[in-house]
């Protein structure tokens, strides 16, 4: 199946099962707007838990906080994100529409990428077994031109988007013969530069009203907290403090579902160093993270360091961990060496000294800050993406079901009475309530067991629970695993220990360890 297809069934399949609906959908939704339904929400704090114990619970020196979303508007401008937050934006004339112009470029590319590909596997299906790919590439005129056309292409695109250079932005738009997607044309204005935060009003007019945003990112809420954490909790360097909240961007291009958004959640740690040893661990986080990634068994083939080769002006090191969706590999984290940037910037700007003693080295200074920033809607989506399966079943039937991590499903036990009557009922909803202290159940009656199961494995649940007429005799019921769908025979008083560790998330931080 094209993975166009396959993305195109998990977005409907988010929808279908309550993950994730679209914002506002009886007023016919507000676009890259999107809310989180009853399975969804579930997935979604499984996911949030995940990353905060592993952060505050696996590591002594990492402490919590939440910030508010509105701060004093100054911190932006400290921060850069007044000056600096913006993309460069271009105007259809004819359609009207707005598109950002390094999209439309990347599109350009992507479109060679794609021409290319397709030639090389019409000439691998041609020459079959005998097919060489490296010689192939390196001899035939046709694929050599395109790959020069293309990589002259980026070349060009890279320069103008390092320099900020708008009016080349638009002369490779031009140059390309690119056309508005929606009403084909090349009427295009100039390009422009966009601030992406959303802001307004705090106070009431009569008494003099300040223009305040929602915030961008979450880690500025962080660094402006930097002396209350360190003093209050005695804090000594290295340490960490860890953030999960809102973030707001007007995104002028907001595509592939919950992939880029203009309402998102991120999970943000901002790790304090002394200064000369950042590199160090920047390194070491970039390792931690992308253990955690792979602790979930989507395979390690499926992520990727991609190295940034152009640096923010205030970072000496930056480093996204990306993810295989089904529209390629995308950037779910960045990790940024931001050396003191942020808190020198706030000492600027706020007047106050922002200063860490050192007792070792007896010394103050402005600690180094390394930065892991995950959004959680990206890794709702790569998690979703991962676990998404179509399997022919021996009996021709087609099963779809969500191999989630059992840690991150949503539903971990569906209990299931094999017939409503003869007292089966009664006997499930007998374990549901006691194991319901434990675990997230669902008792479900309705429909014949098969429906039953196919409903569970949509929702990811790892396992279900078949009350029978065993049960009444010996206290035992079968154990039906999603993934192989095999069943055993188990002692009610045993399930909650049987599954406490295949369940919890403390099973899979153990394995981080
Ligand atoms: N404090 C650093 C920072 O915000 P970023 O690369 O702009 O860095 C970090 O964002 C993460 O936030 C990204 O890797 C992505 O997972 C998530 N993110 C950013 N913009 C997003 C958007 N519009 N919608 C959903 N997630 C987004």
């Amino acid at each position: 199946m094209a993975q166009e297809d396959v993305f195109k069934k998990i977005v409907s399949h988010s929808k279908e099962y309550g993950f994730v609906f679209p914002s506002s959908e009886i007023y016919d939704g507000l676009a890259a707007v999107y809310d989180y339904g009853q399975n969804g929400v579930e997935l979604k704090n499984n996911i949030k838990q995940y990353w905060w114990q592993s952060m505050v619970l696996l590591h002594e020196n990492i402490v919590g906080i939440d910030s508010s979303i509105f701060m004093h508007p100054t911190i932006w401008k400290a921060s850069g994100h007044v000056d600096a937050f913006n993309d460069p934006l271009i105007d259809n004339r004819d359609s009207k529409k707005r598109y950002r112009a390094d999209v439309l470029i990347e599109d350009q590319i992507a479109k060679y990428d794609e021409k290319i590909n397709k030639e090389v596997a019409k000439a691998a299906k041609r020459f079959g077994d005998s097919f060489d790919e490296a010689k192939y590439r390196a001899t035939s005129q046709k694929l050599i031109e395109d790959t020069e056309k293309r990589n002259a292409l980026h070349e060009r695109y890279k320069s103008a988007m390092n320099a900020n250079d708008l009016d080349e932005l638009k002369q490779i738009i031009l140059d390309e013969g690119i056309v508005d997607p929606i009403g084909g044309t090349r009427n295009w204005t100039d390009v422009r530069q966009f601030n992406l935060m959303f802001s307004t009003e705090m106070g009431s007019t009569s008494e003099g009203s300040m223009k305040v945003y929602l915030r961008p990112e979450t880690a500025q809420g962080i660094f402006v907290n930097f002396l209350n954490v360190q003093k209050t909790g005695r804090m000594k360097i290295p340490f960490g403090i860890a953030q999960i909240g809102k973030a707001f961007r007007n995104e002028i291009v907001a595509r592939q579902f919950i992939f880029r958004m203009r309402e998102f959640e991120q999970m943000e740690m901002q790790f304090f160093v002394r200064p000369g040893t950042e590199i160090e661990w920047f390194k070491k986080w970039k390792e931690i993270r992308m253990k955690w990634h792979e602790a979930l068994g989507f395979g390690s083939e499926n992520y990727r360091f991609h190295d940034h080769e152009k640096l923010a002006h205030y970072a000496n090191a930056a480093t996204d961990i990306e993810f295989k969706m089904p529209f390629g590999f995308k950037e779910v984290e960045g990790i940024h060496s931001r050396t003191d940037f942020d808190l020198s910037q706030h000492e600027k700007f706020s007047g106050k000294s922002i200063k860490y003693f050192d007792p070792e080295l007896n010394e103050s200074y402005t600690p180094y800050d390394i930065e892991t920033s995950i959004g959680v809607d990206r890794m709702f989506l790569s998690v979703m993406c991962g676990a998404y399966t179509e399997e022919t079943l021996e009996n021709g039937e087609t099963r779809v079901v969500l191999k989630l991590p059992a840690q991150l499903a949503p539903v971990k036990l569906a209990i299931l009475p094999l017939v409503k009557k003869d007292g089966l009922a009664e006997k499930a909803l007998d374990i549901r309530n006691e194991l319901k202290f434990h675990f997230n159940c669902q008792y479900d009656e309705k429909d014949s067991i098969g429906k039953r199961y196919r409903r569970q494995d949509a929702i990811g649940t790892p396992y279900c629970v078949t009350v029978d007429h065993q049960t009444l005799e010996d206290n035992t019921v079968t154990l039906r695993n999603r993934d192989t769908m095999e069943q055993i025979r188990v002692a009610v008083p045993e399930l909650n220990g049987l599954l406490h560790d295949k369940v919890s998330i403390i099973g899979l931080l153990k394995t981080l360890q």
